[in-house]
């Protein structure tokens, strides 16, 4: 038994901030956040929170795969940017669909996020535990991000994408996820100091911190890494994937991606231009997109790749 991904939806915030935008309060230039990133604007939510974006893109991807909500078995929202500490943003998810039978809950592995809610899905599939599930990546990254920082706020953006999979004879073929702790510090996010009735120190929350060079440089050995590791795990050879579909970071990542694996960049989607980093979000988001274009056939395989703070990483090689 496998996962196959039956809906797939996706929603973003109406506010577009641009690259110019930025220009007037920060000291940077669209040209510059151009051709370093290929970002041209984000989405930034004035008013919806994670969850709120995540029970809508969640109610567009039942909708599309034709399901009552009663019928799902598991919630899970990867996300590093929830609206609360506790309780897990998937049972406001559970809450604003109706999905009365399921049982839900958050994982946090940043950008990866997406990929490792598949594969724990595909691990309760394989055990015979469930049969649907609603995978969910989210994000608000704009309440995260230092806006005085410009070697970290203008890489990202809001938005949610979300999947409806189910136990099926085929789906996913091949599932691959790693972590490296040590790279901890890279990218990071302080959530409340240690301040308690001993110290007296009052907690405070912190911001989103980047080695941005340091990111780079793991991400342009890992994700081809990854992507070729996958292909030769199924004895797969490249022509045979359709669509290679990236976390979508920098155009710059994925341009090395498509040069050091030999993939030409029509095989690599890209929508960064219009969202930036949505984190757990940019792949969900992307594969509603190549869905709504009509870029998508019954049988089409793709390989799903994305890292993240952490380090994290993880790729999937699927039959659509
Ligand atoms: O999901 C994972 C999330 N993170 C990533 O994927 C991040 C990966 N890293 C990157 O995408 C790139 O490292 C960045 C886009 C963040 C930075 O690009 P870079 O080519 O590594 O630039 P840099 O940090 O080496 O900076 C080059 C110059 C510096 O000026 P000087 O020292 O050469 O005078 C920076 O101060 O560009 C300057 N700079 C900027 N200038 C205008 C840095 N940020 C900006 C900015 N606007 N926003």
């Amino acid at each position: 038994m496998t996962t196959k991904i039956i809906g797939i939806g996706s929603y973003v915030p109406e506010t577009v901030v641009t690259n110019k935008d930025l220009m007037k309060f920060l000291d940077t230039d669209d040209d510059w956040i151009k051709e370093r990133t290929g970002i041209c604007e984000r989405r930034v939510s004035k008013d919806k929170g994670t969850c709120e974006m995540a029970a809508e893109a969640a109610k567009r991807a039942i909708e599309d795969a034709g399901i009552d909500p009663a019928e799902i078995d598991l919630i899970i929202l990867a996300t590093s940017s929830g609206d609360r500490a506790f309780p897990a943003g998937a049972m406001d998810v559970q809450a604003a669909i109706g999905a009365v039978n399921a049982v839900g809950f958050d994982i946090t592995a940043a950008c990866s996020g997406f990929i490792f809610g598949l594969h724990i899905a595909n691990g309760f599939f394989a055990s015979g535990l469930y049969k649907t599930a609603l995978i969910i990546g989210a994000e608000t990254l704009s309440k995260v991000v230092d806006w005085t920082d410009r070697g970290t706020c203008i890489l990202f953006g809001d938005g949610a994408g979300a999947a409806v999979v189910r136990a099926s004879e085929t789906g996913i073929i091949k599932t691959l996820m790693g972590s490296d702790g040590t790279k901890g510090w890279t990218l990071e996010c302080q959530a409340r100091n240690l301040g308690n009735c001993l110290n007296g120190v009052k907690p405070e929350l912190g911001f989103m911190k980047m080695d941005g060079k340091e990111v780079f440089k793991f991400a342009v050995r890992k994700v081809p890494e990854i992507v070729a590791k996958i292909l030769e795990d199924a004895q797969m050879d490249p022509d045979e994937i359709k669509y290679f579909v990236l976390h979508q970071a920098n155009l710059r990542i994925l341009e090395a991606a498509s040069k050091r694996l030999g993939i030409p960049m029509e095989k690599i989607p890209v929508n960064i231009e219009r969202y930036g980093n949505t984190s757990a979000a940019s792949i969900p988001i992307l594969l509603d997109e190549m869905k709504r274009d009509g870029k998508l056939e019954t049988g089409d395989k793709l390989v799903l790749a994305g890292f993240g703070a952490g380090m994290t990483w993880g790729a999937t090689l699927l039959e659509w």
